[in-house]
């Protein structure tokens, strides 16, 4: 038996794997759509408020996504938790979220590019998409606080 290995015990393991992943990725979901909603309140005009709550829109869609996949490959609700502390000033909290967005396009690839379910695979790379997208507003905003 010694360093013999079954396809199920690498098959678990994958699905291990996942659904730590899973549980990452919604509990930074959660988090950002707590703190989004904090800087959409600090937020210095009424374009920018819009701006990142249609943000915190896409991260909801995430949430909801990510848990659903969670659900189906585990047969419970996930219990989300929030994460990261979101800073108290709208500067920031703009930085904090420029870099986390980024963050997040890394490991949502990464987890994409590992997983043999293509469903999967794809909603991770659209999440990536977004959080790309993100991160380019956040550093926009970032760059109009500093001008
Ligand atoms: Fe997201
Ligand atoms: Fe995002």
């Amino acid at each position: 038996m010694y360093g013999y290995e079954t396809y199920e015990d690498d098959w678990s393991r994958q699905q291990n794997k996942l659904v730590r992943q899973l549980e990452k990725a919604i509990n930074g979901e959660y988090s950002a759509i707590q703190c989004y909603e904090k800087l959409a309140e600090l937020a210095p005009d009424e374009k920018q408020r819009k701006g990142i709550m249609e943000i915190r829109e896409d991260e909801v869609k995430h949430f909801q996504r990510f848990a659903q996949i969670y659900t189906s490959l585990t047969g419970v609700q996930p219990q989300p938790k929030v994460t990261a502390s979101c800073p108290e000033s709208y500067r920031d909290g703009v930085e904090f979220a420029f870099q986390d967005e980024q963050e997040t396009v890394d490991f949502y690839r990464e987890v994409a590019d590992g997983v043999a379910d293509r469903s999967v695979s794809k909603a991770f790379n659209r999440a990536a998409a977004d959080e790309q997208n993100h991160a380019v507003w956040f550093l926009y905003y970032l760059v109009g606080l500093k001008g």
